[in-house]
């Protein structure tokens, strides 16, 4: 696909028109089955994405005002032990907790370019625009693409790479897709990058459900919401209001799960997929897992990617954690 260019900022697309695909390839996999289940990333559009800004203002949803925190009390240090000249970041998405990182590689000097991936390009152009401004000298090489599949296209790195991948997001996948995925990522840092990654931490359940069920109910409207996303990308016909939330940690796998449970028997046609679906009443669909994490767990995720880790940050209230490692020397 053709770039766009303007001045310090490149932007490639990998997503073509027939990346609905994906999603009807997901109702059809996940809906089908015993367990009804969807991947969380389908939660993400632009209602979703609004949504999602709201809970990280909800009072009991800890993880995005603590790990912002975190990143400002660590960034110097960071950038000093990284050498980072440029700053890859998945799921950018409006790029606020990027600031603290690209001003702490400013303020060193080592400032050169930032990598922005994100499956929104509107998302992708106006932060690359914003940054260009706020930062002299930045270069922005933006990759409109999925994390999952895109990290092939990331350029060539111009020096030392610091990966940064923040939110808790990689808690959404399970346990060997993380550890897959974080494989992944060790094989595109190169042998003198970094990864900055961000995870929540295991604690008293009672204050994890708390962010989940908040009592404004955003969290339940964000998770709802994917079933509008299935109405309009894919032609169905959810009763969107038969649907309750539900979100509970799950104590043995240590993460929490989110589901959509039918409130009472129903049938639903998918239209474009030509499919019928049959709840029975209190029928629910899974539609996230976000695991929590303690040091072994996330030290054992890392060795099994050949990653090791170099320093855990964290807050006094031991909520969450920011880790930066490296692909481990062999
Ligand atoms: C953006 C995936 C890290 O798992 O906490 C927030 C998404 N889901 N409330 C998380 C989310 C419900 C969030 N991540």
């Amino acid at each position: 696909m053709e770039p766009i260019l303007e001045g310090a900022v490149e932007v490639h697309s990998h997503l073509g028109p027939g990346d609905e695909r994906s999603l009807a390839d997901d109702v059809l996999d996940g809906l089908t089955r015993p367990f009804k289940e969807l991947p969380a990333k389908h939660l993400y559009d632009a209602r979703g994405s609004e949504l999602f800004d709201a809970i990280c203002e909800q009072p009991e949803y800890y993880p995005t005002r603590t790990e912002r925190l975190i990143l400002e009390a660590c960034a110097e240090d960071v950038v000093a032990r990284t050498g980072a000249v440029e700053l890859v970041e998945l799921g950018s998405g409006a790029a606020t907790k990027t600031r603290v990182l690209l001003t702490a590689m400013a303020a060193a000097g080592t400032l050169d370019r930032y990598v922005p991936v994100d499956v929104s390009e509107s998302t992708v152009l106006a932060c690359a625009e914003t940054l260009v401004g706020a930062y002299p000298g930045l270069r922005v090489h933006g990759l409109v693409g999925d994390f999952e599949r895109h990290l092939g296209h990331l350029p060539r790195p111009t020096g030392p790479r610091l990966i940064a991948f923040l939110g808790g997001t990689v808690g959404n996948f399970p346990p060997g897709s993380r550890r897959r995925f974080l494989r992944g990522l060790a094989k595109v840092l190169g042998g003198d990058g970094h990864l900055l990654l961000g995870t929540d931490l295991v604690k008293d359940p009672a204050v994890i459900e708390a962010a989940y069920n908040d009592a404004a109910g955003i969290t339940a409207q964000f998770n709802r919401n994917v079933l509008q996303v299935v109405n309009r990308e894919l032609h169905a016909d959810f009763d969107v209001g038969a649907f309750e939330h539900v979100a509970f940690f799950d104590r043995r796998r240590q993460w929490i799960e989110m589901r959509l449970r039918a409130t009472e028997l129903q049938h639903v046609r998918v239209a474009d997929l030509g499919l019928g679906l049959d709840f029975s009443a209190r029928e629910e669909i899974r539609t996230e897992i976000s695991a929590k994490f303690t040091r072994k767990r996330l030290e054992g995720d890392l060795a099994a990617a050949g990653l090791e880790l170099v320093e855990l940050f964290t807050d006094p209230g031991d909520l969450f954690a920011v880790s930066l490692s490296r692909v481990r020397p062999r």
